[in-house]
């Protein structure tokens, strides 16, 4: 077979089950594989649906190379949405800010943050230790391992009082019986911990917004992810945790993405 024959094939397998981004994909599993039968093997695994992200075994996110595996959830490029906005949000980015990521995952935000704001140390929480053994090899691999650290956790539980200056979230926010309507990567690949926000996917804010209002010093910002249809909802618990400024962000698709609120400096 000539290379472009082996080419056409490949890209009409993954074009047959769905998977409308072959040509893209099966570019990135070329540029991986050592020779032709790894690449069959990877075209293989994706027509069974395992994500790009697994297969190739990383995922940039923001400026950053990010290991990635069925432990975390693929970081998603929507996400980028929380790290573009929050250093717009300081007026001082060379300041030595605290920060927190609640459910961590890979530490993508967590570490984006802190490659942008070069005086900032950090904290990744999840409850997922391999999740964590991720996020601690993404942060030597990005060289960010001397301002982070990461520790499992419940949510903001054992967090000190007023001791953050930003506390970020992207928490498990799809209602659980929308899961098994997503797509085969997402239902059958990525951790369920990371996606089930409960019956209407609002659980986790009911509990983590107070909580950041809780452990944040005066004066400092939360920024929390929220799905599509989520955001009158969120404000609500954010306005009632007593966050003032309370903002609503869209993302590059025009999609209501974070909700923002400061805790009065008083
Ligand atoms: C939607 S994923 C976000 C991962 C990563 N921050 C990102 O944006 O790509 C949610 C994360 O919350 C974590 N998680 C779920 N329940 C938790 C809990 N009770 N306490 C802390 N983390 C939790 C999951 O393990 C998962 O890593």
């Amino acid at each position: 077979m000539t290379d472009a024959t082996r080419t056409t094939e490949w890209v009409a397998r993954l074009k047959a089950v769905g998977i409308e981004e072959a040509a893209f994909d099966l570019r990135h599993i070329l540029l991986a594989a050592a020779d032709d039968a790894e690449a069959e093997a990877m075209v293989t695994r994706r027509v069974n649906r395992e994500p790009l992200s697994h297969i190739l075994g990383d995922k940039p996110f923001w400026t950053l190379d990010l290991r990635v595996t069925p432990d975390v959830l693929t970081p998603r490029s929507d996400t980028e949405t929380l790290v573009e906005i929050l250093p717009t949000q300081i007026t001082d980015r060379s300041a030595l800010l605290r920060i927190a990521d609640f459910g961590t995952g890979s530490g993508a935000i967590l570490l984006a943050l802190l490659s942008e704001l070069p005086n900032a140390t950090g904290l990744g929480i999840d409850i997922s230790e391999s999740a964590l053994a991720i996020a601690r090899e993404n942060a030597a691999r990005n060289g960010l391992s001397d301002r982070a650290s990461f520790r499992i956790g419940n949510w903001a539980e054992g967090i000190a009082d007023k001791s953050l200056d930003l506390a970020v979230s992207n928490p498990p926010y799809i209602a659980s019986g929308v899961i098994d309507t997503l797509e085969p990567e997402v239902r059958d690949h990525e951790p369920r911990i990371a996606l089930d926000g409960g019956e209407n996917g609002l659980d986790v804010y009911h509990t983590l917004i107070p909580e950041l209002f809780r452990i944040l010093t005066p004066g400092g910002l939360m920024a929390v992810e929220i799905g599509y249809d989520q955001g009158d909802a969120v404000m609500a618990l954010a306005k009632q945790a007593n966050f003032d400024d309370v903002r609503l962000h869209h993302d590059l698709a025009e999609q209501p993405r974070i909700v923002l609120g400061r805790k009065r400096d008083s």
